[in-house]
């Protein structure tokens, strides 16, 4: 832990839950719990619960739960150090210098020196750029039509043309090299001597997160040579998967809705002409994990990538991926040029806003490029453009809103409405699939439960039996040590909770979630322990702690008879295996 239990025990307690979590979505009361719609999954009814009694949240679609470190995390994309900054300023404590583990400093550090190494560069570009040697690379951004302000704004800079510069730079600094080569910002030579820069005489995009952090670079050539674009390789700070160019300025943008472009140029010229909501993919196809990430600040995306076929390509890609993480799309056509950079140049702002006007509904433009796709005058191809329609509409999840598609396309397209419904029933009847998105919430469920196997099922189960009746610990302790709960992962949670019992403090299982600092690890501690075993009599009660602590006595007999090879050892399993069968708690005697 990286400061003392206490104090992160202190944060957690002066951050109510359910006002945290109000401020990124409505929560509704209805009993003692809050519900609302699940931020971290695409959901239309809401299955997101805070409990203001036990400080802790719970999705039962998709799994999420966790403290209010939990969600901060997972909001804000912060590691646990990151979240327990923030909810310490949030109630104006100040933190003392951490309390670090040998390992966890390290980490720390390590991830800071990188943010430093990129920042450094970052500034190093800029400066080039405004130097002599840049003079070149201004005149190509004025030739862009690019305006000061805007290039300013977005940072841009210059890696000059002499190939080791900025290794020279950053070794002056006494950045460790080891570092900048994991940033990717230099590369070894061939010969084995020494290094050169990764980034030479490009004009340079710095990359930077929500937080305004430079996590990587793009560089584009001055020219038309290849590749035009090079990028930073993924790192430790950097994974072009997680996160979307422009996004830490239009996340504060007025704009109801996101622009999503390209490229680094579409997003640059669309925020000079206003458009301060355009932001962009790191040179891959949309992913669900950006998808996630554009959910937390807009529900409306207008889709707007180049207009050759790649293109429409991305667009048929990437509307299913935004619309399962409950986005609203609308596809944007980018007539005359070859993308929105070049049509507002020539068009202007307001043209452009025209084309954010007309777009079209994701689901319309899917059938669109489908009906272009088939010669409906033949019949066969009908039937397949029916059939693929018809597809196509079942992925829209809202019952409503797929009936009022489904009349508006008839219509549209000229299918006979009976015809559309009949098939439609008959592919839900031979397939049961209604949408694909409830089968991926599904996987992602089973995934979590498969997380367990009998041995963490029964260190689970005992856990949450003293946590939820502390009248059992007694019993317990008896006959279970802190070391024969054998995972790590539930001997971590078992040390607190028999320390806390002895101190004869009240445990809360938001408590425990604190004590661990990656947000899968408090997403499965929550699910586990989150209170479900309910019994109807004392003999159950009996019965059940019986059961759990033999098998947990079991498990460690196993686990040790595979593992010693210490014949005392042996010898003391075997009396421990002996001793198993006399085993006999009772709660009565316990209890006065
Ligand atoms: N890209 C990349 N590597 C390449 C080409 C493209 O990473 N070799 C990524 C970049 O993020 C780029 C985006 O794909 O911004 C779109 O590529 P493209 O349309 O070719 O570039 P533009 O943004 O239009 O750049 P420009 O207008 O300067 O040609
Ligand atoms: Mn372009």
């Amino acid at each position: 832990m990286y400061y003392p239990e206490e104090l992160i025990e202190e944060i957690r307690l002066r951050n109510d839950i359910v006002n945290i979590i109000s401020e990124y979505i409505q929560l509704n009361k209805k009993g003692s719990s809050h519900f609302g719609l699940c931020p971290f999954h695409n959901e239309k009814t809401p299955s997101f619960s805070v409990s203001a009694d036990k400080q802790i949240y719970h999705c039962f679609g998709c799994g999420a739960g966790g403290n209010v470190y939990t969600f901060i995390m997972e909001m804000e994309n912060y590691a646990f150090l990151e979240a327990v900054k923030h909810l310490a300023d949030k109630a104006n404590i100040t933190l003392p210098t951490p309390e670090l583990s040998e390992e966890a400093k390290k980490k720390l550090q390590h991830r800071q020196q990188l943010l430093e190494i990129n920042r450094e560069t970052a500034k190093y570009f800029y400066h080039q750029l405004y130097s002599n040697r840049g003079s070149a690379v201004l005149q190509y951004l004025f030739n862009r039509k690019i305006e000061k302000d805007i290039y300013k704004r977005f940072g841009l800079g210059y890696s000059n043309i002499t190939r080791h510069d900025l290794f020279q730079y950053l070794r002056s600094k006494k950045f460790d090299l080891e570092a900048i080569s994991e940033l990717g910002l230099i590369i070894p030579e061939k010969s084995g001597n020494g290094y050169f820069d990764r980034f030479w005489n490009r004009l340079m995009f710095p990359i930077l997160d929500v937080h305004n952090k430079v996590i990587g670079f793009g560089g584009r050539v001055l020219g038309d040579a290849e590749p035009k674009y090079l990028n930073s390789p993924e790192s430790n700070i950097y994974n072009k998967r997680k996160h979307l160019y422009g996004l830490n300025i239009a996340r504060t943008s007025k704009k109801p809705y996101a622009l999503v472009v390209e490229g680094y140029m579409d997003v640059i010229a669309l925020h000079q002409a206003g458009f301060d909501n355009a932001i962009a993919p790191l040179g891959t196809a949309f992913t669900p994990e950006q998808a996630m990430l554009l959910r937390r600040y807009f529900t409306d995306v207008v889709l707007a990538f180049d207009s050759d076929q790649a293109g429409v390509k991305a667009t048929l890609r990437t509307i299913p991926i935004l619309e399962r993480n409950g986005l609203n799309v609308k596809v944007l056509t980018v007539v005359d040029y070859k993308d929105p950079d070049e049509f507002i140049k020539n068009k202007g702002s307001a043209a452009f806003e025209e084309l954010v006007n007309e777009a079209v509904q994701g689901v319309l433009y899917d059938i669109t490029v489908l009906r272009n796709q088939h010669d409906i005058n033949q019949p066969d191809e009908k039937i397949k453009f029916i059939e693929a329609v018809t597809r196509r509409l079942l992925e829209i999840e809202d019952n409503v809103a797929r009936d009022v598609y489904t009349e508006d396309i008839a219509k549209r397209f000229g299918i006979s409405l009976n015809i559309l419904k009949e098939q439609m029933k008959k592919v839900i009847q031979n397939t049961g699939i209604v949408n694909h998105s409830n089968k991926a919430k599904k996987e992602v469920k089973a995934k979590k439960e498969d997380q367990e196997d009998s041995t963490d099922k029964i260190q689970s189960n005992i856990l949450s039996l003293i946590i939820q009746y502390p009248s059992f610990f007694n019993a317990i302790k008896e006959h279970v040590v802190v070391d024969e709960f054998i995972s790590p992962f539930y001997r971590k949670a078992a040390e607190y909770v028999y320390k806390q019992h002895e101190k004869g403090n009240n445990i809360q299982l938001a408590s425990i979630i604190a004590l661990y600092d990656e947000v899968g690890e408090q997403n499965r501690i929550t699910n586990v322990l989150n209170p479900t075993i309910k019994f109807e009599s004392q003999l159950l009660e009996e019965k059940a702690i019986n059961e759990l602590v033999k098998a947990l006595k079991q498990a460690n007999i196993d686990y040790y008879s595979r593992t010693t090879t210490d014949i005392n050892q042996l010898n003391k399993l075997i009396q421990m295996k002996r001793q198993l069968q006399s085993i006999n708690i009772s709660l009565n005697s316990k209890e006065d």
